[in-house]
Formats: structure tokens, sequence, C-alpha cells
């Protein structure tokens, strides 16, 4: 993987405000209520009474996971937009990054409906991700940007495996995984649209791994 390194000698300046900016955004996503820019997808059914117990349980360990999965886009696309050399590209980040902010308030909001709870280990996972997030952006734009590419395409990858894992009378969660899925897609697509470069295939083997222990321990924790 080649640094663009040419690109990389006008990138802005990291300024005391920008740093306030990010310490900010990543307080409100672990510790506040995000407030979604569009309607809470809804269900074909809103009947929740045939859910077990154990299903209940289960569908809101899966939303906690996905809730995990929105805090770490939240992390990766600031990490990302805060060293981006290309306006057009932080503007796009910006933009999918409002759409995660509509996944992450669903998610919350449909963990409460479950009677389930967040993951504890949110700072953990933000702090992480903005690292991941800086790191793929130090390395210029087309790896900044094929590496979101990438991260989308495996996140709905991930969503399409919690359709099939998600009790079939539970409509709610379906419609916001269905949304979410849909939402990742498009993200994906802009990201190689932009000129993101396809990633080597170890680097993606990585990142695989990497998703399978975060969404493992975050079913538990
Ligand atoms: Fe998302
Ligand atoms: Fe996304």
């Amino acid at each position: 993987m080649e640094i663009d390194r040419e690109q990389s000698m006008i990138r802005p300046p990291l300024t005391l405000d920008k740093a306030i900016a990010v310490i900010d955004m990543g307080l409100r996503t672990v510790f506040s209520q995000p407030t979604p820019s569009r309607p809470y997808p809804q269900a074909e059914s809103s009947d929740e009474t045939s859910l077990s117990d154990k299903e209940r349980k289960h569908a809101a360990a899966l939303m906690r996971v996905n809730h995990v999965g929105e805090v770490c886009a939240q992390a990766l696309y600031s990490g990302q937009a805060l060293v981006s050399r290309n306006p057009a590209n932080v503007e796009a980040l910006k933009e999918a990054s409002r759409e995660e902010v509509d996944h992450l308030a669903w998610c919350e909001r449909r963990i409460e409906e479950l009677g389930g709870r967040k993951s504890l280990l949110n700072p953990l996972w933000f702090g992480a991700s903005f690292g991941l997030g800086v790191t793929a952006g130090l390395l210029g734009e087309k790896w900044n940007l094929g590496f979101l590419a990438e991260t989308e395409h495996q996140v709905s990858s991930h969503l399409g495996s919690h359709l099939q894992q998600l009790p079939a009378q539970d409509h709610a969660s379906r419609a916001i995984v269905m949304q979410m899925k849909q939402d990742e897609e498009q993200h994906a697509q802009t990201a190689e649209h932009l000129g993101g470069a396809v990633l080597p295939a170890p680097v993606k083997l990585a990142m695989r791994l990497a998703s399978r222990m975060m969404t493992r321990t975050a079913y538990h924790l």
C-alpha cells in the first residue's frame, strides 16, 4: 500500500478547536441520546407480544452489536474527516456521518424498547475506531476512501447476517436493520465513486477478523 506523500504535505493543521470538536462528538456519541434527522423506520407489524423473553434478549443483544457498529462509524468518520485533505471528500464523510447518527439513534431506541442496554465498552470502541480512522486518513485520499468503502461493505454484509438471526416476528428491529443496510450500501458506493481504492486482501481479512472480535464481545458486553 503506497502512501500518498505529495498530498499529505498540504494537509490542514490539527488545531485546538478541531481537537475539542472531536472530543465533544465522542462524548455525545457515547453518553448522550442522539437526535435522528429521519423518522424511525416503520415496521410492517407492531405486535411484540409474540416475542419470548429469550428472543427479546437475543434481539436486544444483536441491536447492541449494531449500536456499537454505529459508535465505531461515528469515530471512524470523524477520524477520517479530521485528516482528510480534500474538502469534497470531507463533505461526503460528514453527510454519511449524519446518516450514521440516525442509525445510532434508531439502534438506541430499539435497545430500550427491547429492555436491553448499550455496550459497556463504548468509550473503548470509540477510541480504537477513531485511531483507525485517523490512520486510514493519513494514508492518503484513495486509501482513506477505500477503507471507508470496504468498511461499509462489511457492515452491510454483517447486517444481512443479522436479518437471518433476528427473530422472524421482530418486525421493528428488522425494519431498522433493513434501512441501515440500504444506507451502508449507498455509503460504500459514494466512497467508491469518489475514488476509493480496492484494499489488499490481507487488509480486508484483518478488518473482518477485528470486526468479528468486536461483534462477539459486544453481544455480551
Ligand atoms: Fe450505519
Ligand atoms: Fe455507513
